[in-house]
């Protein structure tokens, strides 16, 4: 066997797979098939001994040398993959401090919702106190203590969501004025703001699932006249000092005389346009003295105290400020829209 020939051919196989290594691993894995115990060139000098005594020496020396470069191939080569890793590193590591900031973007309540904090402020500054109710809620707190006859079309299936047997997702915030009045004896001035849910179909004034706030206020004396100043306040808090109001009769099963309000149109002022339906006028809640029949629910003694109630629906609310001619722009949750209200 020529060994200087092997001795070049493995030389020469060696040094493209070093070249060729990408990696550490590769490195590791070409050393241990060339120069490792087992490897390609160890073989060879192995069989050193079988080479005749006056070429050994030279063979020796050619084998060595080839031993020598290849492991000095393998270092350099380890060295420059090392070298390149670590400048990944550093490359991917590096902030370059000159690159313009990245503006975080800020969050923005929801109308609805800021609407319902103006509200509830207005009513606190008044010195309402705000408490919440349970949206599953009783048949009864929801509907027969707030004096509905059994007969009541809203008690239907077709308009409300009950979810068991005596037990309905509220159909307004009413039923809150019953769980205070029995959880605490008059006076009683507080407000309710919450979710409520109706089974109608959703369009332009009407979804599933909207916000209303309910006020309550019961002590001695509680008059007809005290409704409209409050509610006066609330008006022009809400929508502007030059905001007039009107009441107007309505029915309400839970309080005897019942009113709507109206608010003096935001557009036209009275004049009459488009969205007041020329009449100069927005309806805006409902509102009325508190039934006697609810206060005997209740164990109020209804020879002795008197009260107002009122209700208003929040999107309502928001959309006459937003000017949003439909209800369900609110709910879309196009950010484009809603950062614009
Ligand atoms: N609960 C009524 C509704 O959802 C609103 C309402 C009207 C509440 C008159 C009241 C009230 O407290 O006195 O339509």
């Amino acid at each position: 066997m020529d060994l200087h020939n092997e001795a070049v051919k493995i030389r020469e196989a060696a040094a493209k797979a070093i070249q060729a290594c990408r990696t550490t691993e590769d490195i590791e894995a070409v050393r241990v098939k060339y120069v490792g115990r087992k490897g390609r060139l160890t073989q060879l000098l192995r069989k050193l001994g079988d080479v005749p005594a006056e070429q050994r020496k030279e063979a020796g020396r050619i084998l060595n040398e080839t031993k020598e470069e290849l492991t000095s191939l393998l270092t350099s080569r380890r060295s420059e993959i090392e070298e390149s890793v670590r400048q990944q590193v550093r490359a991917s590591e590096t902030i370059d401090v000159t690159l313009p900031g990245r503006k975080p973007r800020l969050g923005k309540l929801h109308p609805t919702l800021r609407v319902l904090d103006e509200i509830v402020n207005v009513f606190i500054g008044l010195g309402f106190a705000v408490v919440e109710g349970p949206e599953i809620e009783t048949e009864y707190n929801n509907f027969d203590a707030l004096n509905f006859p059994p007969w009541h079309p809203s008690r239907d299936d077709f308009d409300s969501f009950y979810v068991a047997e005596g037990y309905v997702l509220r159909t307004h915030t009413s039923p809150a004025q019953i769980r205070v009045m029995k959880s605490q004896d008059p006076p009683v001035r507080v407000i309710v703001p919450g979710r409520c849910y109706r089974r109608d179909t959703p369009d332009a004034s009407h979804l599933m699932s909207f916000f209303q706030i309910e006020g309550l206020y019961v002590d001695h004396d509680v008059s007809l006249a005290d409704l409209k100043g409050t509610l006066a306040i609330f008006a022009r808090e809400v929508f502007g000092p030059q905001t007039k109001i009107r009441f107007r009769p309505h029915y309400f099963p839970f309080t005897e005389p019942s009113a709507e309000l109206d608010i003096s149109c935001l557009v036209c002022a009275g004049k009459g346009c488009r969205l007041c339906k020329h009449s100069g006028w927005l309806e805006v809640l409902g509102c009325g003295m508190v039934h006697p029949n609810v206060f005997k629910h209740v164990g109020y003694d209804h020879r002795a105290v008197t009260g107002f109630a009122f209700g208003l629906g929040v999107e309502r609310i928001a959309m006459l400020k937003y000017g949003i001619a439909d209800i369900r722009t609110l709910y879309e949750n196009d950010v484009r829209v809603l950062n614009g209200l």
